[in-house]
């Protein structure tokens, strides 16, 4: 983790600000000292207050609401340090994540940890991702290397794919994901040193501010339990006069949506290895019945196939909309030109007054 992400983070609870402490050196960063000295923390600890904190592991702070609880093998093997920093797990906030929301990040770790490292996800190469953002698939307004100088956040940015792109677009990106996943993203995003990766929950964001210029979610409001908070809570962290793009999966015909509840209902709670071998049997209907991504056999092999039908079946809830809906859920929150691209369902905003909802919604 590079010190100066401290000027972005905050303790989701309280929205006090961070400090840092570096295990290897045993430094301590507050957000000031961080202008000075750009340092990296590979294992350390944030903390906002002795109830309060979260690991630094691996290079990525890892700031979900249950903090240090989240993370038992990391306070297992750093039980010593943690000690020295005068931390105690019997001192720590209690917070339990919702068991809808526990059982849809498992889904993604396991996901992103079978098929994150395809050379094609969703039906495309990151280069072929990167070219459709570049000509227009944010927006008609951002082309080519829109987004010199500018703070981007990839909100669940899955195997990253997108905050590669937007990274290559001229972008600082921080990129949130809940799940481990996280580590694939970073991996696979190596070669850019202008993406910071946080690990958060959309929900229950550790942002401090308004800091980004875009807020971009692609494909994640579907599994939050609550999406309409997930909006709101986008919308928080977006500048006056930012934007926030979303893509949300639009909602079909009752006798559709009725059979497919149906069946991710089974589906979903199936092992897990059985699910992986059951998503190759429908891979040839790719071709007949469309996939969002228009992935199929004549783009992608057998097993990329199958990590959309995984995608699609294995998560416990997957929510879709109406236009309508999310055209109230921008209008509620502040954003005045709101453009719906002909993807459906994806929508633009940009946002001109602060969110009337704020202060309601930012409390977890
Ligand atoms: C369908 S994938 C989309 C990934 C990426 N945005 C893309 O389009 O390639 C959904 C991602 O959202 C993440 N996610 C779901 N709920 C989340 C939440 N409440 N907070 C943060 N990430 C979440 C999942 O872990 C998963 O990586």
């Amino acid at each position: 983790m590079r010190t100066q992400l401290l000027h972005y983070l905050c303790c989701p609870h309280t929205r006090q600000p961070l400090t840092a402490i570096d295990f290897c050196s045993g430094s301590q960063f507050t957000a000031e000292v961080a202008v000075e000295t750009d340092a990296e923390i590979e294992h350390g600890v944030l903390t906002a207050d002795r109830r309060h904190a979260y690991p630094i592991w691996n290079g990525i702070p890892r700031v979900l609401p249950s903090g240090l609880r989240s993370f038992p093998a990391f306070t297992e093997r750093f039980r010593d340090e943690l000690a020295r920093c005068n931390m105690d797990l019997a001192d720590q906030n209690r917070t339990a994540s919702r068991g809808t929301s526990v059982a849809v990040k498992k889904q993604f770790e396991r996901q992103w940890a079978w098929w994150g490292c395809e050379e094609k996800l969703y039906g495309r190469t990151p280069d072929e991702w990167e070219e459709l953002l570049r000509n227009g698939y944010i927006g008609a307004n951002f082309q080519g290397d829109c987004f010199d100088g500018q703070c981007v956040l990839d909100a669940g940015c899955g195997h990253g794919v997108f905050s590669r792109a937007l990274a290559r677009m001229g972008a600082h990106v921080i990129a949130v994901d809940f799940g481990n996943g996280i580590e694939v993203a970073r991996d696979n995003c190596r070669d850019h040193p202008s993406i910071d990766f946080v690990q958060a929950d959309i929900l229950h964001l550790p942002i401090a501010g308004r800091p980004f210029d875009l807020v971009y979610c692609h494909g994640v409001l579907p599994f939050v339990p609550s999406p309409e908070s997930g909006f709101v809570s986008l919308a928080n962290v977006t500048n006056i006069g930012g934007y926030l793009r979303i893509w949300v999966y639009p909602r079909g015909g009752t006798i559709w949506e009725a059979t497919q509840n149906l069946l991710r209902g089974v589906l979903s709670r199936l092992p897990s290895r059985v699910l992986y071998y059951l998503c190759f049997v429908p891979v040839p209907l790719l071709s007949i019945v469309q996939t969002y991504s228009n992935t199929s056999l004549a783009t992608s092999t057998w097993r990329q196939c199958a990590q959309v039908v995984w995608d699609y079946y294995s998560s416990p809830i997957q929510w879709h909309f109406t236009p309508e809906a999310v055209a109230a859920w921008f209008r509620e929150s502040g954003f005045g030109e709101v453009d719906f691209l002909p993807i459906p369902i994806s929508a633009l905003g940009k946002k001109t007054e602060a969110n009337r909802r704020e202060s309601k919604i930012q409390q977890c």
